[in-house]
C-alpha cells in the first residue's frame, strides 16, 4: 500500500515562486511543499543581478512597462506587463519586512537614510534592479525559507519528484476536468507516494538542461511544463527560449552565469583579439536587449572560429568589483581568471524559458485547480524575449495574486479514492546506460539543432530525431521501474518536442525566435502566441 498525504494546498516546487505562495495561502490551510532535491536548489537560489521594480524617484512605472514591451518585441500583453510593474513595488516591501537584505548605498542627501543600491541591466532606459551583491537569488531563498521554518502550518517533502499531475479525467472520474493531486518518487525510499490536494501549485521552474550548455543547475529539466502539458492544460510560446549571453567558458566550469550587471556597471564584450564589437550591432552596444546581445555573440564565434569572445571591466577599480561582484570574483579567481586584471571567457548559454503553461496573471490554468507561477507560466509578460531580472518580480506578483485567488475560493477535496501508482517492475542496468545517453543526445541535438539561429530544415531533423527517442523513452517508461533521471528524460524529450513543434509553428523571426528561412518579423505574427496542446 503506497504512502497517501492530503493537503489543502499542494506546492510543487521551493524556489520564489512556490515559497511566496506557500506562506500566504499558510494562513488559511496546511500546505504540503515537494521538491527535488534540498529545499535551496532551485533556479532562484542562483539569480545573480536582481529583481527589476520602480524605486527611484528617477524611474517610472510607465519606463519600466515601455522596457519591458520593447525587450518582448511586440508579443507581450500589455494589460499584464501594467499589473505586474505596477505591483512590484508593494511585493518588494513585503519581502523586506520578511527579512531580505538588499544591497544599500549612502543617501544621495548628506546624512540622509541609506538607500536601495539599483543596478543597471540590458534593455532598462534606467537604474532599478534592486540585488544583494551578486548573489541575490541566494539571500531571497535564505529569507522565505527562514519564514516557511516558522509557519507551522508547512511541511516541506525534500528529495520527492513529482511524476504526474492528477486529474479526473485521467483518472476516469465522473464530472468536469479538475487538478486532484500528483504522484511523486520519494527518492529515498524509491516509493511512489499519493499527493491530494484542492489546489495545486505547479512552480517547478524551467528547462535549461533541454541544452547541452545552460546557465540553469540540474532541477532545471522542464517537469511542470511536460506534466500541464500530459494533463491537457495548454502550453504556450515555447520557442521562446532565451540564451544568456555570458555564461563563464572554462573546461572545468559547469554552468557558471557572469551577471548582465558586470556589463551594468561597465563590462564591455570584446573579440578574443581585444576588438568590440557590439557598436556593429545595436546603439546600447554591451548593453542592448539580450536577444540581440547573444546573437552577436554567436556571429562573432562564427565569423573568428574562437571559442569564446571576453568581457572586460578591468577599467574599474578592483576594490569595487571584488565588493560589488564578489561570487562572481571568488569563483573566476577559483579557476585562475582574476576579473580585476583580465578580461572574463564568455560564451551564450540557455538560461531562461519565456513561454510555459498558459496563465491569467493570477496564475490559473485551463484545468480547475491546477495553478502555475513563476518560470514555468506563461503570463505573457515577457513576450517573445524577457527583459532582465523581470522573472523574480513576476514570480513574487503572480505568487501573490494566485493567493489571494484561491484564499477566497472553498475549495472541497474531490471525494474520490485515488488509485496507488502502477509501475513496471524490471531494473535492468543495461537499460540505465541507454538512459544517459539519450540525455545527452537530447541536449546535444537541442543545441546543435535548435539553438540561437535555426532553419526550418534543421528543425525538421530534430523533429524526427526527438519522435524515434520518445518511443524508446515511453517503452522504459512503461517496463522498468521509475528513477529520477528517467522521469527527467521523458521530460526534457517531452519540452524539446514542445519548442521545436512550437518554433516550427511561427513562419517569422521575433525576439528570441530566429530562422534564417523567416529572418524578418512577419506583422500578422505579433501578438500571436504559438499553443501546443495535447490530441489537438
Ligand atoms: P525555481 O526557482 O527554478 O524553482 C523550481 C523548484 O521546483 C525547485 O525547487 C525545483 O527543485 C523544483 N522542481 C522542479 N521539478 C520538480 C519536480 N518534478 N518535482 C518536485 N520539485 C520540482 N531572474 C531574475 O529576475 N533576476 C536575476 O538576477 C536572475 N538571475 C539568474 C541567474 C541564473 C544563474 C539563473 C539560472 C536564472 C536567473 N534568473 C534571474 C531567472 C530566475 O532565477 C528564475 O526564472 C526564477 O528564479 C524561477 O523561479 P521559480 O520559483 O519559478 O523556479
Ligand atoms: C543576470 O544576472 O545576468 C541574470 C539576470 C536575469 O536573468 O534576469
Amino acid at each position: 500500500m503506497s504512502t497517501q498525504h492530503t493537503f489543502d494546498y499542494l506546492v510543487l516546487g521551493s524556489g520564489i515562486a512556490g515559497l511566496s505562495f506557500a506562506l500566504k495561502v499558510a494562513e488559511k490551510g496546511r500546505v504540503g511543499i515537494i521538491t527535488k532535491k534540498n529545499r535551496a536548489e532551485s533556479n532562484t537560489n542562483y539569480a545573480q543581478g536582481g529583481i527589476a521594480a520602480v524605486t527611484s524617484k528617477e524611474d517610472s512605472f510607465e519606463m519600466h512597462v515601455r522596457d519591458t514591451l520593447e525587450a518582448g518585441a511586440g508579443l507581450c500583453k500589455e494589460k499584464v506587463v501594467r499589473t505586474i510593474v505596477e505591483e512590484g513595488p508593494a511585493r518588494i516591501e513585503e519581502l523586506i519586512r520578511l527579512g531580505m537584505k538588499f544591497s544599500e548605498r549612502e543617501s544621495a542627501d548628506a546624512g540622509g537614510p541609506k538607500e536601495l543600491d539599483l543596478g543597471r541591466e540590458g534593455g532598462h532606459s534606467k537604474r532599478r534592479i534592486l540585488h544583494a551583491k551578486d548573489v541575490t537569488g541566494r539571500e531571497i531563498e535564505r529569507a522565505l525559507l527562514a519564514a516557511i521554518a516558522a509557519q507551522p502550518n508547512i511541511q516541506i517533502f525534500e528529495n520527492h519528484i513529482a511524476i504526474d499531475l492528477l486529474t479526473t479525467q485521467k483518472l476516469g472520474l465522473a464530472g468536469s476536468d479538475r487538478c486532484l493531486g500528483v504522484y511523486a518518487l520519494d527518492n529515498k525510499s524509491a516509493e511512489v507516494e499519493t499527493f491530494s490536494a484542492p489546489v495545486t501549485l505547479l512552480a517547478t521552474g524551467g528547462c535549461g538542461k533541454v541544452y547541452l550548455y545552460t546557465t540553469n543547475p540540474d532541477i532545471a529539466t522542464g517537469d511542470g511544463v511536460a506534466m500541464a502539458y500530459r494533463a491537457g492544460a495548454a502550453v504556450a510560446n515555447m520557442e521562446f527560449i532565451q540564451f544568456h549571453p555570458t555564461c563563464l567558458y572554462h573546461p572545468k566550469a559547469k554552468s557558471f552565469l557572469i551577471s548582465e550587471a558586470v556589463r551594468g556597471e561597465g563590462g564591455v564584450l570584446k573579440t578574443v583579439a581585444g576588438a568590440e564589437f557590439m557598436d556593429k550591432y545595436h546603439p546600447l552596444k554591451s548593453l542592448a536587449p539580450r536577444d540581440i546581445v547573444a546573437r552577436a555573440i554567436d556571429s562573432e564565434m562564427k565569423r573568428s572560429g574562437a571559442d569564446c569572445v571576453l568581457l572586460d571591466i578591468t577599467h574599474k577599480p578592483a576594490p569595487f568589483l571584488i565588493e560589488r561582484f564578489p561570487n562572481i570574483y571568488h569563483t573566476c579567481l577559483g579557476y585562475g581568471i582574476d576579473m580585476t586584471k583580465e578580461a572574463i571567457p564568455v560564451v551564450p548559454a540557455a538560461h531562461y524559458q519565456c513561454g510555459g503553461v498558459m496563465t491569467n496573471v493570477d496564475g490559473e490554468t485551463e484545468i480547475d485547480g491546477l495553478y502555475a507561477v513563476g518560470e514555468v507560466a506563461c503570463t505573457g509578460l515577457h513576450g517573445a524575449n524577457r527583459l532582465a531580472s523581470n522573472s523574480l518580480l513576476e514570480a513574487l506578483v503572480c505568487a501573490h495574486r494566485a493567493s489571494q485567488k484561491v484564499l477566497a475560493k472553498t475549495a472541497k477535496a474531490h471525494p474520490a479514492k485515488i488509485p496507488p501508482w502502477q509501475s513496471g517492475n524490471a531494473h535492468n542496468a543495461d537499460e540505465l546506460v541507454v538512459v544517459s545517453h539519450n540525455w545527452d543526445e537530447i541536449r546535444r541535438l537541442m543545441w546543435d539543432y535548435v539553438g540561437i539561429v535555426r532553419t526550418n530544415k534543421r528543425l525538421q531533423r530534430a523533429r524526427s530525431r526527438i519522435a524515434n527517442l520518445q518511443e524508446e523513452i515511453q517503452e522504459y517508461y512503461w517496463d522498468f521501474i521509475v528513477t529520477s533521471d528517467l522521469l527527467e528524460l521523458r521530460n526534457i524529450a517531452t519540452v524539446a518536442e514542445m519548442i521545436i513543434a512550437s518554433a516550427l509553428q511561427r513562419p517569422e523571426s521575433r525576439g528570441l525566435n530566429y530562422n534564417l528561412d523567416y529572418p524578418n518579423a512577419d506583422p500578422a505574427w505579433a501578438q500571436r502566441d504559438t499553443v501546443v496542446k495535447k490530441g489537438s
